[in-house]
């Protein structure tokens, strides 16, 4: 089997090349973008026997050009759309890049899927797109409800994906994850921020009460649900992805800072994010009922996440030390100055 997985050189794609490599080809589209690192796949590119099975093209899922080419070159029989701009507080900044990527980068595979024959497009969407839940776990069948412009963009790929099935009966499912964790994800995001600013001795900028709650799912559990709907998902079908962990912000950052043996008093209360989604909660009943579940304890999974990060700090270091020091000062020094 040859699998596109675009944005494989990201945080949750580098883990799903290192999963699928072992059993398929697998070819990465992905434009390394600020979040896109080849150093996540370092070990797959130096490995002599998997590197055989793996082929990267570096380029923008919005290049119909590009596109055609990798899915002729490569005889793409299932594509695995990870590639997206992903962080919501970037999208406040500034929101264009998010509408190409995330929706006419969408528009293109889908188009380039009806030119040539896959047996399976998978739309990597996400649980913002339901917004906040206010009563209920959200379940596949519950009305959308983007509330900022990351999730509206994904929202809108996401719709797009679910009508090329019902139009064109392309060979469509989309899956809905809740927030990942684990090793190799970007610095920006809350988890390994607050780890690497304890590391460093930095405060943990936390906004708002620090009462929102995410439900966290560790990217193995994650992508072991997304071979397993590859395998088991029906076209035309959601699947929500959830780690079954709803855990407040603030005691996240209190378990990290216990973990590592820090003072509490590193947690700075900041000025809340525009918009901030107070809950996410997935309700995974229909993906158990075929038969997944996470398998991976949230409390020995973050363990396992900060010792990663103890032990990687080579790796942190080059990201926070390049652009991300500029997107820093933009993002959090008017959050620092007006605190809550
Ligand atoms: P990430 O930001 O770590 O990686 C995104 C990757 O996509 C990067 O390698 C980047 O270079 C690449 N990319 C961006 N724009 C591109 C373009 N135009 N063409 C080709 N490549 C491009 O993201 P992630 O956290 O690994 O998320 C992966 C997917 O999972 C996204 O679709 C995201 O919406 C979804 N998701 C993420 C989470 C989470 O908690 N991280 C939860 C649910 C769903
Ligand atoms: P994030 O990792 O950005 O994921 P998302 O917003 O997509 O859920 O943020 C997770 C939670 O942590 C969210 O409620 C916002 C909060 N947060 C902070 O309190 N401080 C921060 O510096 C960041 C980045 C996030």
């Amino acid at each position: 089997m040859a699998i596109l997985i675009t944005g494989g050189a990201g945080f949750i794609g580098s883990h799903f090349v290192r999963r699928m490599v072992k059993h398929s080809h697998v070819v990465v589209l992905d434009k390394l973008t600020y979040a896109g690192n080849l150093e996540n796949l370092r070990d797959i590119r130096e490995d002599r026997e998997l590197s055989g099975y793996f082929k990267f093209y570096k380029g923008d899922i919005c290049n119909q050009e590009l596109v055609d080419h990798v899915m002729s070159t490569e005889k793409i029989d299932v594509i695995v759309n990870f590639a997206a701009e992903t962080h919501v507080d970037r999208s406040i900044l500034s929101a264009g890049t998010f509408i190409d990527t995330d929706i006419k980068g969408v528009f293109v595979l889908l188009e380039a899927s009806r030119r040539y024959t896959i047996k399976k497009f998978i739309q990597i969407s996400t649980d913002e797109v339901y917004g906040t839940a206010f009563h209920d776990a959200f379940k596949e069948t519950d009305s959308l409800n983007p509330s900022n412009p990351y999730a509206a963009s994904k929202a809108g790929g996401d719709r797009l994906a679910f009508a090329y099935w019902n139009t064109y009966k392309l060979p469509i499912i989309i899956t809905r994850a809740s927030n990942n964790y684990g090793p190799y994800q970007h610095p920006e995001k809350f988890i390994p921020l607050f780890i690497t600013n304890a590391i460093e001795g930095l405060k943990l900028p936390l906004y708002g009460d620090g009462r929102q709650e995410r439900d966290w799912i560790h990217v193995e559990d994650h992508c072991a649900a997304i071979d397993f709907i590859i395998e088991n998902g029906k076209e035309g079908e959601v699947y929500n992805i959830g780690g079954g962990n709803e855990k407040q912000n603030i005691d996240t950052a209190l378990f990290i800072l216990s973990v590592l043996a820090k003072d509490k008093g590193m947690i700075e209360s900041v000025k809340d994010r525009e918009g901030h989604d107070r809950r996410y909660a997935l309700d995974c009943t229909k993906l158990k009922s075929l038969g997944w579940k996470p398998q991976i304890d949230f409390e020995e999974g973050l363990r396992d996440t900060i010792k990663w990060y103890e032990e990687n700090e080579q790796w942190w270091k080059q990201i926070k030390n390049g652009e991300f020091m500029k997107y820093y000062e933009i993002q959090y020094n008017h959050r620092f100055a007006g605190k809550n």
